[in-house]
């Protein structure tokens, strides 16, 4: 595995990927655990070469959220993607991807506005202006995101359309299903915050979840099971619900009932850590 930490030491090794086969990304801030390494396999299967960046991206940061504080074990990561068989790893310093003089900013509107996004204001400004400066940099022909994150996987599909980005294929942006724990919670850098009773609480978050779609798939309304939803996240030992919604997956207009392609989204903080989880409905 080759590692660049300059963009021209990363231009000259993705070209060389990319002359003998087909090139998957795959972006992270590190801190690697199941639910990245299952994105890594799958590139792998997709795809002759792998790449994956690692690069905490400061922009998508809030003032008061965990930039300092976000997990960084670059000999441990850098590991267990070379055993992964990763061809190469864009790991930049933060000057390197917003030199001195650094002006452009991405905004998704309207998808990016609510859910995580009402309450994380220019966090997926962040996440789009990120995401399109790792693939002009890396120039994949596929990229993988986790459903983990499903606004995010829309803003970014979005966002691709609309900026015509050359990633060759119409379905080069991949969602990867979630990857979670034996107790349902998804996988998560932001887990490792839990102490142990937290840990604990806070697999009522799925549970619940699964309990609230059973209900909505036997015909009860959606506001009266949403607000139980967020009640006994409560009970079992959340501080707040940020949201508890259900949407279109594909654009995530406000829904109502269990029909295909609406899905769940849950945002919820235990201690100082939020969680968020999605599921499909139907
Ligand atoms: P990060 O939180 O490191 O996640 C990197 C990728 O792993 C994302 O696509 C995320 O959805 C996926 N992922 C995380 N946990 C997962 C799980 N349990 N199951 C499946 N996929 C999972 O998301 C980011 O980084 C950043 O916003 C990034 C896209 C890299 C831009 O900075």
């Amino acid at each position: 595995m080759q590692t660049a930490t300059t963009l021209a030491a990363l231009r000259t090794a993705s070209s060389a990927l990319r002359s003998s086969g087909s090139l998957a990304l795959v972006p992270t801030m590190g801190a690697l655990h199941e639910g990245h390494l299952t994105l890594v396999r799958e590139a792998r299967a997709a795809a002759e070469h792998v790449a994956v960046s690692i690069f905490v991206n400061p922009r998508q940061f809030g003032e008061n959220e965990d930039l300092d504080a976000y997990p960084r074990q670059m000999a441990r990561d850098s590991a267990l993607l070379e055993a992964e068989g990763v061809a190469l790893l864009w790991a930049p310093a933060p000057e390197e991807v917003y030199p001195p003089g650094y002006a452009t900013n991405i905004s998704v509107s309207r998808i990016s506005d609510d859910l995580c996004g009402a309450d994380r204001p220019g966090h997926f400004d962040g996440v789009a202006t990120v995401v399109c400066k790792l693939f002009n940099q890396v120039q994949p022909d596929l990229a993988f995101f986790g459903e983990k994150d499903w606004q995010q996987l829309a803003v970014i599909r979005r966002m691709a359309r609309d900026l015509d980005l050359t990633l060759p294929h119409v379905d080069a942006i991949r969602g990867v299903p979630i990857v979670r724990e034996a107790d349902g919670l998804a996988r998560s850098s932001r887990n490792a915050y839990l102490t142990s009773s937290q840990r604990a609480a806070a697999a009522a978050l799925p549970r619940q979840m699964e309990t609230a779609i059973a209900r909505l798939v036997a015909g009860e309304r959606a506001d009266a099971v949403l607000s139980d939803l967020a009640g006994e996240l409560l009970e079992a030992g959340f501080d707040s619900v940020d949201y508890a919604d259900l949407r279109r997956g594909s654009d995530l207009v406000p829904a109502s009932d269990a029909a295909p392609g609406n899905r769940l989204f849950v945002a919820a903080r235990i201690g100082g850590t939020r969680l968020i989880d999605n599921m499909p409905v139907a």
